[in-house]
């Protein structure tokens, strides 16, 4: 048996091994050099083979990841977005509903008064809104205690449309309630002057002092003013704590005659305080304003209006 050359040996060696490992389909070996040349070739491309697999391996998980992540993204934007854009039509639904509400509750109210009390007092209701006074008065009104009586608003319109028209400075109420609000605003509209509520009842005044909406509070002062039975040539009510003013406007809705007593006296011992301008709003109370307009000393004119009489200073 023919020995071959340790080098030759060593060269199949090299050659089997190139083979085994795969990177080359065959490795042709003449010597030992080029065996070896071989067998080094084969393990670099095995290893750039490796390297570059697990590279690939590495940026297909990279790139995966970063899809995941960037699809995750998307979606949790996807879903911020779909919130924000639902909250925001929640909202816009809910303001449209809530106009749409408060639309239809001025037609409701104002078909409702038409029907039970009249075209008159629908007319000053839609008077009242026209001139923006309306939220404040209901406002005050549901926040009134539950016994509250309804507003009338004729009354109110001609107490609103007095206060504009002589623009008064010092304002004087006996009796607060629904009206207070409404010549607040006439105050407030006119720019200038400030309204004295007086109210013989304790409670009543806490319930305007907490009813007033915040933006009329400082045009108006709420004064307790107990009434007392007092007894002159006839037999009436005076107001105790009247504050020493010098009214230009004075409106008399205090307090609730009796049969018997029917008279409230207050203008009259006021009367010399009166200022320039000056006038009055009787509210009802007939009997209240023939006797004021027998008594009082100074010159006036009275106009006697359905539900009211009006006393206008002249001198
Ligand atoms: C004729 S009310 C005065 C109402 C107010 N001047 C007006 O025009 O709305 C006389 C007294 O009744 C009480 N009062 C006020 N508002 C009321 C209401 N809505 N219902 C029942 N009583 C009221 C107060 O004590 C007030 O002094």
């Amino acid at each position: 048996m023919q020995t071959k050359h340790p080098a030759t040996r060593l060269g199949a060696m090299l050659a089997q091994y190139a083979r085994t490992l795969g990177a080359l389909p065959r490795a042709r070996t003449r010597s030992l050099r080029q065996a070896a040349r071989h067998f080094l070739v084969s393990l670099s491309v095995l290893g750039e083979l490796k390297a570059s697999g697990r590279r690939r391996k590495l940026l297909r998980r990279a790139s995966a990841r970063l899809v995941r992540r960037a699809r995750r993204t998307f979606r949790k934007r996807r879903t911020r977005l779909r919130r924000k854009l639902r909250r925001r039509t929640r909202v816009a639904i809910r303001g449209a509903r809530r106009r749409r509400a408060r639309f239809d509750l001025g037609r409701k109210r104002l078909a409702k008064v038409y029907r039970r009390r009249g075209p008159g007092q629908a007319r000053d209701l839609l008077r009242l809104r026209r001139v923006g006074v309306l939220e404040s008065l209901h406002r005050f009104s549901a926040a009134q205690p539950a016994a509250a009586l309804r507003p009338d608003y004729s009354d109110l319109w001609f107490l609103y449309d007095i206060v504009r028209d002589r623009r008064p400075s010092t304002l004087l109420e006996f009796g607060s309630g629904c009206s207070t609000p409404v010549i607040a605003a006439a105050v407030r509209a006119n720019g200038s002057g400030h309204l004295w509520t007086l109210d013989g009842d304790e409670s009543w005044s806490h319930a305007t002092r907490a009813a007033l909406p915040l933006e009329l509070r400082d045009l108006v002062t709420i004064v307790h003013a107990p009434i007392r039975e007092d007894d002159r040539d006839v037999r009436g009510w005076s107001h105790e704590n009247v504050p020493e003013l010098e009214p230009d406007f004075i409106y008399l809705d205090s307090p609730a005659l009796t049969p018997k007593r029917q008279v409230a006296f207050d203008p009259l011992d006021l009367e010399e305080r009166f200022s320039p301008g000056f006038v009055m709003v009787v509210d009802g109370r007939q009997r209240n304003a023939e006797y004021l307009r027998e008594r009082l000393q100074r010159l006036y004119r009275v106009t006697r209006m359905p539900g009211r009489h009006l006393f206008e200073l002249l001198d």
